[in-house]
């Protein structure tokens, strides 16, 4: 009975595919871990495949760069596990959400301490990511991976937000094998063709002739076929799925393999998967010949076996060893040649486990039966521990060594690299914009020599001085027009590009696309449950009543219309400061999703019904009715009879003589600034329930009578003012110029950033909107802008106090541009230093 029957074939691939724990919860929290957090809503913990807590999803701090793999989430799994497949799938936050990862790469480690790439059988470290934030992507790990600990790390060709939950897939690896030293595979000549029988998987070291501390193509779960030139996996090279030897190399007439296991185990059984191919002068082993080491040395009887030798039967088999429970951690055998070659395509171990087979950890628990083994292992695990802290406080005192010896470096020599580095890749920078520039040599350079003493400030430390100047070489990446920044965007471009649709749903530097073109306000997870606690209290409007105006703008999925209704009245309650005369019919702003919208757009948009029909304040502009019982979803919102303030304004004139010559319509001082205040107000009210609006300027609010105002969203979707939103090369489009230095540069949208484009707003109102804030800067150039309000060196350019306004508004304005977001102004204080500024 020296070959297994086929029930007992421990090809394993096929079976182990449970998930591990991570959408189950099987995994604790605080086995789950990562470089970094955006913030603690999208902590390390939130990175569960199907979960949906917290802001939806793990977040890294910072956005990921292209050639940087510094961001990961790690799971520690608690034992060895098979792992065959992984599944991913990006922040959805129920709509809200859109960063993915669009490729990964994983890291995985059996001890913690030495962390392996993960490699396909082609030799292909990335993996294909997620193309949307909702959809989960499960990819087979091909060879899969024997770990305790694996790290997702995001991998992307150009800077991008990613957040990611995800899931393992495998079963627990109970043979406890942490590695196999083995001879290297061989190369046989057939027919003049060379075939390799390297283990090609191995994931040690591969020193010439000999591989160690690994596992490879012998535990990989896939057995070879009877003709050893074929293989299961496509597009390998003949031989790929064993590992041989000939006699030739082995003078002693054996392979020695040796195996290592995580602890001392009780062995039964090895399997050893055999190629036969008798007629090509392989067969399996004549004989084995294994030594056990349980302790410290080898046990002197080694344990013999000898297979019944077959030339019958040519199919590849499992050969059974029988271990006789012999006790070991440590296992070498000696497999004697049968022939010329002897193949092998895996080698599994059956064992006993013991009772506390689940403790994995190195410490056993108390519960454990004391018995002498456990006693010595503590011992050495005691050991073991203070060696560690040993290191730990020889590290810490010569990082401390170091660190003093580093500063005095910066000291002197620093200055001299910092504006090295600084000239270089601003010499890169302003060839970028050179055309925009005058003298960009001589106007960038000499001031760089007075800055780095700005630059020890915000970065005392030895090796964060990089961190500005690769936010400054990220800058020309933003730019249409640079050769490196063409050339370093060009896949994305290539691929977003063919459909000639705006993009903004890639989750780039940042997602402003709503359903229907507007992007929706961004709700933290926490509201929107509070929020979904009772129901929408909107009603269903008969469509038959609308009659189209005028398009107002156009999104991906939907289109926004100015209509009139007939008969509102009845949908608008009470407390609606809206003053109608009966059957008049009322203006309405209509959000269509197209028909051909696909589910997660259906579903979004209902979500945004929902959270609409939550927001109830007099400067907010309200969601009046909804048509979801048929196709298409409508969404019924006020819409104000003076239209967006932009175009109000523009219209209008300060009072003065030129307005009487021109006997243009005037807009009072004080009443600009009661309609600043009242988007004030209608700011603190969003911010007052963490909403952030993320696009707020003069186009997004709509004047009724009496200089009433209310925010709206209509966002990007209008072609009238397409040019105040800045194209990234196929990626997002953003209204940079009314956009905070970290949204644009961090992708960071925060209530501060809202306060940020409140001031630019202020100051829309304040010069009538006669021109675009920043107008005679390009949006190259207002992104280099954004790179110096970010230096903080005194270079950034901000808006000029608009004639009409006074100091002390001024003041608000410069307060809402500081760099520091602490710094700014909430919209409560801002409403009162703007109600202040006014008596
Ligand atoms: C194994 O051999 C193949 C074919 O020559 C080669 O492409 C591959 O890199 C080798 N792999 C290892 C790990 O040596
Ligand atoms: C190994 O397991 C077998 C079967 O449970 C048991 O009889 C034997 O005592 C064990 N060996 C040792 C050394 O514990
Ligand atoms: C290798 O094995 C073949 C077949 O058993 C035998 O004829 C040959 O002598 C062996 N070579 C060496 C070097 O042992």
């Amino acid at each position: 009975d020296t070959i297994s029957s086929i029930s007992q074939l421990p090809c394993v691939v096929g079976v182990c595919r449970y998930p591990l724990g991570m959408s189950g919860g099987q995994i604790q929290d605080e086995d789950i871990s990562a470089s970094s957090q955006w913030s603690e809503s999208t902590a390390a913990r939130y990175g569960r495949l199907d979960f949906e807590e917290g802001d939806g999803a793990w977040c890294p701090e910072r956005t990921v760069e292209p050639d940087s793999l510094k961001e990961f989430l790690q799971i520690d799994l608690r034992s060895l596990h098979f792992i065959t497949l992984v599944g991913t799938q990006g922040r959805h936050a129920g709509g809200i959400g859109n960063e993915f990862a669009q490729m990964y790469k994983i890291k995985y480690s059996r001890d913690g301490s030495r962390w392996i790439s993960w490699r396909n059988r082609q030799g292909e470290q990335v993996i294909e990511g997620n193309r949307n934030a909702y959809d989960i992507m499960l990819k087979d790990l091909e060879p899969p991976i024997i770990a305790r600990f694996v790290r997702f790390m995001p991998v992307s060709d150009h800077s991008m937000n990613v957040c990611m939950r995800v899931e393992l897939y495998g079963c627990e690896w109970l043979d406890g094998l942490v590695s196999y030293n083995a001879p290297a595979g061989e190369q046989m000549s057939l027919e003049g063709q060379p075939v390799h029988f390297n283990d090609s998987v191995y994931d040690g070291a591969v020193i010439y002739r000999w591989v160690c501390i690994g596992l490879g193509q012998l535990t990989d779960g896939m057995c070879g076929l009877d003709d050893f030139t074929h293989s299961h996996v496509y597009n390998v090279w003949p031989g790929y799925d064993y590992v041989g030897w000939t006699n030739e190399s082995f003078p002693n007439g054996y392979v020695e393999i040796m195996f290592e296991f995580d602890r001392t185990r009780n062995f039964t059984t090895m399997k050893v998967h055999c190629n036969n191919m008798f007629t090509r002068h392989i067969k399996a082993f004549r004989q084995v010949v294994c030594y056990f080491r349980s302790e410290a040395d080898w046990e002197a009887t080694p344990l013999s076996f000898s297979p019944v030798v077959d030339d019958v039967n040519p199919s590849a088999r499992f050969i059974t060893v029988s271990l006789a429970n012999h006790m070991a951690s440590a296992m070498k055998c000696h497999f004697y040649f049968a022939d010329t070659w002897m193949m092998f395509s895996e080698i599994t171990f059956q064992l006993i486990l013991s009772s506390n087979r689940m403790v994995s950890s190195p410490i056993p628990s108390p519960g454990d039966d004391p018995t002498h083994k456990i006693d010595d292992s503590n011992t050495r695990i005691l050991i073991g521990c203070l060696v560690a802290i040993i290191f730990i406080l020889v590290a810490i005192i010569v990082i401390i060594l170091w660190r003093q010896v580093w500063q005095k470096m910066l000291e002197k020599a620093s200055r001299r690299m910092l504006d090295d580095e600084l000239t270089a890749s601003l010499s890169l920078q302003s060839e970028t914009f050179a055309y925009s520039h005058n003298n960009p040599s001589s106007s960038s350079a000499p001031s760089e020599q007075e800055s780095s003493s700005t630059y020890e400030r915000i970065f005392p430390l030895g090796p964060d001085y990089q961190e500005p100047s690769r936010l400054i070489r990220k800058l020309p990446e933003f730019s249409h027009s640079s050769e490196e920044a063409v050339t370093a965007s060009k896949a994305p471009t290539a691929t977003f590009a063919q459909d000639g649709v705006p993009h903004y749903a890639e989750a780039d530097i940042v997602n402003l696309q709503g359903v229907t073109g507007g992007n929706t306000y961004a709700v933290p997870a926490l509201t929107m449950d509070l929020l979904s606690g009772k129901d929408v209290a909107v009603e269903e409007f008969p469509r038959k009543l609308l009659t189209f105006k005028e398009k107002l703008g156009e999104g991906q999925f939907g289109e926004v219309h100015l209509c009139e209704a007939e008969g509102m009245q009845e949908f608008m309650d009470e407390d609606f400061s809206f003053d109608i005369s009966d059957n008049q019919p009322v203006l309405v702003a209509v959000k269509m999703l197209r028909a051909d919208a696909n589910k997660n757009a259906r579903n979004d948009f209902l979500k945004e019904i929902k959270i609409m029909s939550r927001l109830k304040d007099p400067n907010i502009i309200r969601l009046l009715a909804v048509c979801i019982c048929s196709d298409p979803l409508c969404m019924i919102t006020e819409y104000m009879e003076n239209g967006d303030l932009n175009q109000f304004l523009s219209r209008h004139e300060p009072e003065g003589q030129l307005a009487l010559i021109s006997n243009a319509p005037t807009v009072s001082y004080s009443n600009l600034c009661y309609m600043a205040t009242q988007i004030a107000s209608g700011m603190r009210y969003l911010s007052s329930l963490n909403f952030v609006h993320r696009d707020l300027a003069t186009r997004n609010c709509l004047v009724g009578k009496n200089y009433t105002i209310k925010i709206a969203d209509f966002g990007m979707s209008r072609n009238l003012y397409s040019g105040d939103y800045y194209r990234i090369q196929g990626r997002a489009v953003l209204p940079i110029r009314w956009m905070s230095w970290e949204s644009i540069l961090l992708g960071k949208f925060t209530t501060a950033s809202d306060v940020w484009a409140f001031g630019v707003t202020l100051w829309e109102t304040l010069t009538f909107c006669n021109e675009q804030p920043y107008s005679q800067l390009t949006d190259e150039q207002v992104i280099e802008n954004t790179g110096e309000f970010f230096r903080d060196q005194k270079r950034q350019v901000y808006l000029p106090q608009p004639v009409l306004c006074p100091d002390s508004v001024y003041k608000i304005m410069l307060n809402c541009w500081r760099r520091n977001t602490k710094e700014r102004p909430s919209f409560q204080e801002i409403h009162r230093a703007l109600l202040e500024s006014q008596t």
